[in-house]
């Protein structure tokens, strides 16, 4: 038999190690596979970035590469590379049907079933519980809440001797993590980067404010460097101690948690502020699916091994091992999901109000779209471009790309 794999983002290697072993013995009790063949399933490890990692797969993709049969997709991709998956649904036994509609009916283009949803994400913001209870501060409600808190104890704990202390850190570097950083805080002031039929509203007063608050931060709460942060420097800063509040995943809770971890016991998480009393709390949606290539020579092995990865047992585990949110809505009352992930009792309404990126009204747009997006949002935050100029720059290449 020949090689295959599946595409996997670094900090999912170990879990998938564990994975594979049971999915491989499980195929092989299944299809009577022999040892030898069992060891020639190997998965490949691809860049952490989002953006680099599409960059791959339409690589791979576009050259029919038969050498990977399992892709993990965003959830931002399934207009993007419609082209290269095959239909799940003969497979599927309307499994699909255990799972949250709203992924199921964005895998879901032209008729087919793309891709299985296998986690979900949204945008949370941590704290740090220990600090601020010591500076008497509760959870912030908006984004002017959460800098004055934030600036009182980075202040409050460099004199006391911790001069790396840090209050807020993100993700903003550029690249398709920034877009879910800004579409969040532009939600949080109730504007948007387009409308439901596509149209471009990102020129507003909201996103203006919400872009001039953000680059506020830069050098004053967040340090410098967040314009180069992905999501693991963000949490490689709050995971060592140096950060008040952090943006990030909830994957984030289980190893801010970790045995090893400087944090453990001590992060709270919270839904991210409102942009003001008017404003809203918001939460971007992520989340990973898994999809089959087309060129895939193993279709239907590809295909169970990619139902198997996805049941409930298989998401269970993975949600009290790594904090991965499942995407079959009764696991969020399982006793032993629930102590493992206490915040995902309160999930439900952040789950049901997350924003998504316009990404299917943009199909094979978009990455053009959330390119031009981030790059705007870049300049404001680095200061070299006013953020009424970037707005309205970005407004009339948004419409001249989407014309
Ligand atoms: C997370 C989300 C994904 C998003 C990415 C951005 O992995 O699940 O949807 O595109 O972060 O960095």
């Amino acid at each position: 038999m020949r090689r295959g794999a599946a595409c996997l983002r670094g900090r999912d290697r170990d879990l998938l190690r564990r994975r594979r072993k049971r999915a491989r013995a499980l195929q092989a009790g299944r299809r009577g596979l022999g040892q030898e063949n069992r060891q020639q399933r190997p998965g490949i490890s691809t860049p952490n970035s989002t953006t680099e990692r599409l960059a791959l797969y339409q690589q791979l993709l576009a050259a029919g590469s038969s050498d990977i049969d399992v892709y993990q997709i965003d959830v931002i991709w399934p207009g993007t590379l419609k082209s290269h998956f095959i239909d799940l649904k003969p497979y599927s036994k309307g499994a699909e049907a255990a799972h949250f509609r709203s992924i199921v009916e964005n895998n879901t283009v032209d008729g087919k079933l793309l891709a299985m949803p296998w986690y979900t994400d949204v945008g949370l913001l941590f704290y740090r519980k220990d600090l601020l209870a010591k500076y008497g501060a509760k959870p912030p409600e908006s984004w002017a809440e959460l800098s004055d808190i934030a600036a009182r104890i980075q202040d409050g704990e460099r004199k006391a001797g911790n001069d790396k202390m840090w209050g807020f850190v993100w993700q903003g570097r550029a690249y398709e993590g920034l877009t879910c950083n800004a579409v969040e805080w532009i939600d949080s002031y109730k504007g948007a980067l387009l409308d439901a039929s596509g149209h471009v509203t990102v020129n507003s007063p909201a996103a203006k404010q919400a872009l001039t608050t953000a680059s506020g931060w830069v050098g004053n709460i967040s340090p410098e460097g967040v314009l180069n942060y992905q999501e693991e420097e963000a949490r490689g800063v709050f995971q060592s101690g140096n950060a008040v509040f952090m943006r990030n995943w909830p994957y984030a809770w289980a190893l801010a948690n970790a045995a090893d971890s400087p944090v453990s016991g001590k992060v709270g998480i919270t839904a991210l502020p409102k942009g003001g009393a008017d404003g809203k709390h918001s939460a971007t949606l992520g989340g990973w699916q898994l999809a089959v290539a087309k060129y895939s020579k193993h279709p239907e092995l590809a295909a169970d091994l990619v139902m198997y990865l996805t049941t409930e047992a298989e998401q269970k585990r993975r949600a009290i091992a790594g904090a991965y949110n499942p995407t079959i809505p009764s696991l969020y009352k399982d006793p032993e999901v629930l102590a493992a992930n206490p915040f995902f009792a309160d999930l439900g309404p952040v789950l049901a109000g997350a924003v998504a990126r316009p990404s299917r009204v943009t199909g094979v747009n978009y990455p053009k779209v959330s390119n031009a997006f981030w790059d705007a949002v870049h300049a404001v935050l680095a200061k070299s471009t006013p953020p009424e100029e970037a707005l309205a720059e970005l407004d009339r290449n948004l419409k001249r790309m989407l014309r």
